[in-house]
């Protein structure tokens, strides 16, 4: 039989706190496992972090030019106009931004770039653009892309919700070309194609010489960082020396500690088996982890006691999102009323102090345990870049998670001081805003500049 006395309830939220806990040690072992990953994926071996070369390094902050930029990585699509002015100023004179529908993001390829084009079109049509010129334009496309030029690459597996059919394995720029054909548009000039962490380092480091590092925290996560050349060894190309920024694909990253609500979730996915760093780090999954915890609390009759029906509202898959527990965590009343109040509009009324306490609490374990691992993935990319810690590293991040959640910055910069204690101080982390539309076209300008 289940105990639920009070003396239950405090020894489950000890259990769950002990469950999700990452402590130094761990990190320091999780550390190690991600060089090694990160050596065998930058030397061509089997490895959980595919390391996928950009043919970019960061921009010198002199880049100008006229750019379009096209944003596909979320449940929103972006068009936008960029202006760079060679000073480190990016200006963004007008975008458009369209939400993807569902059945275009998990139906056909050919229906997801024809929406993608219809999008293009109206943002034309709206800001009366002159079709008869010819406009670069830089795309940003937020998935585990296999690069061979900076506008050349083959979706490797979708990630994020998206399953639109026909398009792994398949160059995402070709497959644009050819929609954009469909429509007769012959405007565009599609010249880079860029992954949102490169973007994000690339828009950072244009106003920032110190930064060497672009991260995602938003609905997935992801990370990129700038390598010597030398160290890519699986990169058949005659230049050895240089620089270019690598995109890891941290989120694939597998030597994690999953517990017994990460595995369900897992399984639940529309790509099981892969991306479990993102699974316990990113937007997409923190509410789900939490609604699953929360079932659980309730099947012990440990929370809800006074409310029979408490236990249908969270049943159904997705119905605890991320911005849900950002509103309960961030709830700073005495009584918690914000907390109630969220309850309430999900059907839940006359919800207990008590129960408020303990649903803050659990957002806040379950918060934790990301903002942690994800300070340990930065750890280990900065200090397999500059092992001592011995320069400043700026990191530029972008994404809801990090911009929004409340605490989610200060949990990850109390981590590095745990783990490197005054060295932590070396450690900067910047909300990088927009990398994924104005920092492709920064990337644009890179490789228009770097042409021979
Ligand atoms: C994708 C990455 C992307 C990240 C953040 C992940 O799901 O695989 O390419 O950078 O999400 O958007």
């Amino acid at each position: 039989m289940i105990d639920t006395s009070p003396v239950a309830c405090k020894e489950f939220f000890s259990y769950l706190e002990k469950l999700f806990s990452i402590s130094v040690s761990d990190i320091r072992a999780m550390i190690k496992d991600f060089h090694v990953e990160m050596g065998r994926g930058l030397s061509g071996d089997e490895s959980s972090l595919k390391m996928i070369p950009s043919f970019i390094d960061k921009p010198k902050g002199n880049e100008r030019g006229d750019f379009f930029a096209l944003d596909l990585g979320g449940t929103n699509f972006r068009v936008l106009a960029v202006k760079l002015d060679g000073k480190g100023n990016a200006r963004v004179p007008f975008a458009s931004k369209f939400a993807i529908p569902q059945e275009d993001m998990q139906g056909t390829g050919v229906a997801l770039f024809d929406f993608i084009v219809g999008c293009i079109d109206a943002f034309l049509t709206e800001n009366q653009v002159d079709r008869s010129k010819t406009y670069d334009l830089a795309f940003t496309f937020s998935f585990p892309v296999e690069q061979t030029s900076i506008a050349v690459g083959k979706l490797i597996v979708w990630t994020k919700g998206f399953t639109a059919t026909g398009v792994q394995g398949r160059d995402v720029v070709g497959l644009l070309i050819e929609a954009l054909k469909r429509k007769n548009i012959s405007c565009i000039n599609i010249t880079a194609l860029a992954n949102d962490t490169v973007g994000t380092l690339a828009a950072r480091s244009y106003v920032d010489p110190a930064c060497d590092m672009g991260v995602i925290m938003g609905t997935g996560t992801n990370a990129c960082y700038r390598e010597s050349i030398s160290n890519i060894e699986k990169l058949d190309v005659p230049i050895a020396d240089g620089h270019m920024i690598v995109n890891m694909e941290w989120g694939n990253f597998d030597k994690v500690r999953r517990t017994c609500y990460d595995r369900p979730l897992d399984k639940a996915s529309v790509n099981p088996g892969a991306m479990f760093l993102e699974k316990m780090v990113s937007g997409m999954y923190l509410g789900e982890i939490t609604r699953l915890v929360l079932v659980d609390l309730i099947r012990r009759d440990l929370i809800f006691g006074n409310q029979a029906h408490g236990a249908g509202c969270f049943a159904k898959r997705g119905s605890l999102r991320t911005k849900g527990m950002s509103r309960i965590e961030g709830d700073k009343t005495d009584r918690l009323d914000g907390v109630a109040l969220f309850f309430k509009t999900n059907g839940i009324s006359n919800i207990t102090l008590h129960d408020k306490i303990l649903l803050q609490r659990l957002c806040r374990i379950v918060s934790a345990r990301a903002a942690r691992l994800g300070a340990a993935a930065i750890s280990a990319v900065l200090t397999w870049i500059d092992p001592k810690l011995k320069d400043v590293h700026t990191v530029g991040i972008d994404g809801s998670l990090f911009e929004k959640y409340p605490g989610f910055k200060t949990k990850m910069d109390d981590m590095f001081k745990e783990l490197f204690g005054e060295k932590a101080e070396r450690i900067t982390l910047v909300h990088s805003k927009d990398g994924s539309g104005k920092g492709s076209a920064i990337i644009a300008a890179v490789a228009a500049s770097s042409k021979p």
